[in-house]
C-alpha cells in the first residue's frame, strides 16, 4: 500500500511513526516532512498547500490513501479535490473543515445544535461600533478571536478593557491577520482545565482516543504568549471515564448530527479542544485534524493499526471499530528555538540525538528540523519533541523519564518549558487530598 502523508510537523512525524508500524507495511512518502520523517518515508518537495502538485503526484505514484496534518489543505479543499479524482483521503471536506477555518461558523453552529461553548457575539467588519459597544457591557477578562484561521496567533484574552478595544483595532482595522481577523467573536472568559479530545469519525459512528492536556503558552506556569504547543500529556486524568461520557453525548454526538444535517458530514479527526467548568465541558475550538503535540502523545499509546482505523473511517465501518489504548501513560516535552513563538534563528546543529534513539520507551519525534549533509540541523520555531511512556500510575517518574532524555539534546538557543504535565500531577494530588478528607 502506498501512502502520502502531508505536512511537516510533530504531529506529522507521529503519524508517519504510528503508520510505519501497520501490518499493512506501508510504503511511505510525506510532503514535504522533515529530517525525522525522511528516516521512515521518502520525501517529496511540494509545500502542503500546493494542492494541484499534490494531486498529480498522488495519481503518478498510484498512492492509495493520503493522510493529511495540517488544516490549510483541508480547508482549501484538498478531500473534496482527490475525492472527486477518485483517491482515498482520510480528513474532512472543505465545507465541514469551515469548523475549524471559520470560528463564526463555528459558534453559530455551536448555538444553533445547544453545544456547550463560551457565551459570545460575532461581528463583521461594519459592526465595530456595535463591537466596542458590547466590549463596555461585559465583563473582563474578555476574549477576543479572529474569525480565520491565524496560525494559532487570532486569539487574545484581554484583561482590560482598553486592551480589548486596542486588539478590535489591531484585528478589524489595522488588519494585522489580513481578511482572517476583519471578522471577530468576543466571547466570555471560560474558567476551567483545557483538555483535547480527538474523536475519529466516519461521518455518522466515531470512536474516541486518549484525552490529552496541551500546554500553550510559551513560559512555566502557563505564562507569556501563546504557541502551537510546548508540550502534551496523555491521558488526562482531567477528564475521567464519566467526563469522556458526557463529552460525547452534549458534545462530539450532536457535532456530527449537526454537520450531517446541514449537509456537510464530518469524516476524518476532529479535534474537541474544551474547557472542562464548574458548569461542565464546554468548547473552546474545534479543528479539523489532529492536534500538535497533542498527537505525539496519543499515538504511542494507541494499539489499533492506525491505517486500517483511518480506512474504516473513510469507508464508513466505525461502528464496528473498538479502540483499545496501552494501560501506560505519555508525555512530551517540545524543544524550541530560542525567541520562538517571535523572530527565531534556524540552522543551529542538533547535538545529541544518538544519545537517546536507543532509550526504551523515549521516542524523540521531529518538527522544525532538516538533514544538512551529515548533520540535523534546525528549521523551525518548534524543533523537536521528546515522547517518554511510563507506567499508567506514573505520571511523574514518566515526566522523569522525558526531561532526562530532553537534557541531553542541545543545539544553540534551545528552548523548553521546565513543568510539562506538571498539570496532571497537580490535579491527581489535589484529587487524592479530597478523598483523603
Ligand atoms: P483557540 O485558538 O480558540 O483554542 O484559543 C487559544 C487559547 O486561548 C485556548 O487554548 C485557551 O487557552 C484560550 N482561550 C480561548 N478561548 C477561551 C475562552 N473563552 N476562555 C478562556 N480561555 C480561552
Ligand atoms: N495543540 C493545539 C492544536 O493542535 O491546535
Amino acid at each position: 500500500m502506498n501512502i502520502l502523508l502531508i505536512g511537516s510537523g510533530g504531529r506529522e512525524h507521529a503519524l508517519a511513526w504510528k503508520m510505519g508500524q501497520s501490518p499493512s507495511l506501508p510504503r511511505l512518502y510525506c510532503a514535504p516532512g522533515n529530517a525525522g520523517i525522511g528516516e521512515i518515508a521518502e520525501l517529496v518537495p511540494i509545500k502542503a498547500t500546493d494542492l494541484d502538485a499534490l494531486l498529480t503526484f498522488a495519481r503518478e505514484q498510484s498512492i492509495d490513501l493520503t493522510v493529511v496534518g495540517p488544516e490549510q489543505p483541508l480547508t482549501q479543499g484538498i478531500v473534496d479535490l482527490f475525492e472527486s479524482n477518485g483517491l482515498k483521503i482520510f480528513g474532512p471536506s472543505k465545507a465541514a473543515a469551515k469548523i475549524e477555518g471559520s470560528k463564526i461558523f463555528a459558534k453559530t453552529f455551536m448555538k444553533k445544535y445547544s453545544i456547550p461553548t463560551a457565551e459570545f457575539r460575532t461581528f463583521n467588519v461594519s459592526q465595530r461600533f456595535d463591537a466596542e459597544r458590547y466590549i463596555n457591557e461585559i465583563p473582563v477578562p474578555i476574549v477576543i478571536k479572529a474569525d480565520g484561521l491565524a496560525t494559532g496567533k487570532g486569539v487574545t484574552v484581554c484583561e482590560t478593557k482598553e486592551q480589548a478595544l486596542e486588539v478590535l483595532e489591531l484585528m478589524m482595522d489595522k488588519k494585522v491577520f489580513g481578511e482572517a481577523g476583519t471578522n471577530v467573536v468576543i466571547e466570555e472568559f471560560l474558567v476551567g482545565e483545557e483538555a483535547s479530545v480527538f474523536a475519529i469519525t466516519d461521518g455518522k459512528d466515531f470512536v474516541t482516543l486518549a484525552p490529552a492536556q496541551d500546554h500553550k503558552r510559551i513560559l512555566d506556569n502557563d505564562q507569556g504568549k501563546n504557541t502551537g504547543g510546548m508540550g502534551a500529556y496523555a491521558p488526562t486524568p482531567i477528564v475521567d471515564d464519566e467526563m469522556l461520557s458526557k463529552i460525547k453525548r452534549t458534545i462530539i454526538r450532536p457535532t456530527l448530527l449537526g454537520l450531517a444535517k446541514e449537509g456537510h458530514p464530518y469524516k476524518g479527526c476532529l479535534y474537541v479542544g474544551l474547557m472542562i467548568t464548574q458548569t461542565g465541558p464546554k468548547v473552546v475550538e474545534f479543528n479539523c485534524r489532529f492536534g500538535d503535540p497533542e498527537t505525539q502523545v496519543v499515538l504511542p499509546l494507541l494499539e489499533n493499526d492506525l491505517v486500517r482505523l483511518m480506512l474504516d473511517a473513510i469507508e464508513g465501518r466505525l461502528s464496528k471499530t473498538k479502540i483499545v489504548m496501552k494501560k501506560k501513560t505519555s508525555i512530551c516535552v517540545v524543544i524550541a528555538s530560542g525567541g520562538y513563538p517571535d523572530e527565531y534563528q534556524t540552522g543551529k546543529q542538533i547535538i545529541g540525538l544518538d544519545a537517546v534513539s536507543s532509550e526504551p520507551d523515549v521516542i524523540v519525534l521531529h518538527a522544525g528540523t532538516k538533514k544538512e549533509k551529515d548533520n540535523i540541523v534546525t528549521a523551525g520555531g518548534r524543533v523537536l519533541g521528546v515522547t517518554a511512556l511510563g507506567a499508567q500510575d506514573d505520571l511523574e517518574g514518566t515526566i522523569d523519564k522525558a526531561y532526562r532524555a530532553v537534557e541531553k539534546i542541545t543545539f544553540d538557543g534551545a528552548y523548553y518549558r521546565s513543568d510539562i504535565g506538571k498539570k496532571g500531577v497537580d490535579y491527581l494530588k489535589r484529587l487524592q487530598r479530597v478523598e483523603v478528607q
